[in-house]
């Protein structure tokens, strides 16, 4: 009998793996367990989660059972269920990932929408943005692909990122807008010139790098979210070389912590910024600075 129809392992169907599955993750410390082990048994069937209602009393395949086990060994091991899939959504786009970059966030698509919605930037034929410290290059990479005037230059100071980044803006077909650097914030581009620079940079304090979960601190690298004592050295770096790289009316938009507006706020200022905002999250905390070169 073919492995992918056989029904193997005393006939199980694949409502009773996903149940098994989520009762060993659970079982590991997963607070969502159960929709990982969805995310688990769709992925190796193929489907989407929601199709697997459709599924449910389908026989499992026999074949996938050692890749399922593989997957979960990882999943219970608390590795980021992006990397033991491979890629991960960003505003829609499938952006590749593993253990060399951030896995992209929820905020950091709204940082996006942030800059595609500043109308004083796109009524230029084209717009030259910087993304700095651009990880798995989502940001550039959406950007490039939901505004046809972006041209982004993106920005790493981690070959093994640009490696990952270089991966998304080929499978996106966007070689010709992206262009990938590896440097210090925007140190190594002392000549170029830009309408925007874009920013979700490491944030963290040392101390609640300490505190982050283990999905977290025990996969992700540590260079892609930590941002010194008290988590502001990047914007240290990033607001004065921001100044001195972005045209006049040009724009800088940042990630930032939860409580670090006040501060990050009072870095722009002082590199020379004005008409500084704040923007809030989904949960209302502050979450973007924007602010613009006069
Ligand atoms: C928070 S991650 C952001 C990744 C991606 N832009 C995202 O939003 O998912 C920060 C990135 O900054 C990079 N980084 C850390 N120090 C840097 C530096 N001195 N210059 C440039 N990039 C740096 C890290 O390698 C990491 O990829």
């Amino acid at each position: 009998m073919q492995g992918t129809t056989r029904e193997g392992e005393g006939g199980r169907r694949v409502a009773d793996v996903c149940r098994a599955a989520a009762q060993r993750l659970t079982k590991a410390g997963l607070e969502d367990g159960e929709s990982v082990a969805r995310q688990a048994v769709a992925f190796l069937l193929g489907c989407s989660v929601p199709d697997l209602h459709r599924r449910a009393l389908e026989p499992w395949p026999a074949a996938a059972s050692l890749r399922l086990e593989d997957a979960l060994d990882r999943l219970a091991a608390h590795e980021p269920p992006a990397y033991v899939f491979g890629d991960a959504e960003f505003r829609g786009h499938r952006i590749v990932v593993d253990a060399r970059v951030l896995v992209p966030r929820p905020e950091t698509e709204q940082l996006v929408q942030a800059v595609l919605d500043d109308a004083s930037l796109w009524s230029r034929e084209t717009v030259q943005i910087a993304d700095v410290c651009t990880g798995s290059g989502c940001i550039a990479v959406a950007l490039a692909l939901e505004q046809p005037r972006a041209r982004v230059v993106a920005i790493d100071v981690s070959e093994e990122a640009l490696a990952v980044a270089r991966l998304n803006v080929i499978a996106h077909g966007l070689e010709d807008r992206v262009r990938l650097v590896q440097g210090e914030w925007l140190a190594d581009l002392p000549d170029e010139k830009f309408d925007a620079v874009v920013s979700n940079p490491p944030y963290v304090t040392d101390a609640e790098w300490c505190a982050l979960p283990p999905r977290v601190r025990a996969h992700e690298p540590r260079l892609a979210l930590v941002g010194g004592a008290d988590g502001l050295d990047a914007y240290r770096f990033i607001a004065p070389q921001a100044y001195r790289a972005l045209l006049r009316g040009g724009r800088i938009f940042l990630e930032i912590g939860a409580f670090q507006s006040d501060l990050v706020s009072a870095i722009v200022a002082a590199a020379g910024f004005s008409g500084i905002q704040y923007y809030q999250d989904y949960q209302g905390r502050d979450r973007w600075v924007t602010a613009t070169k006069p």
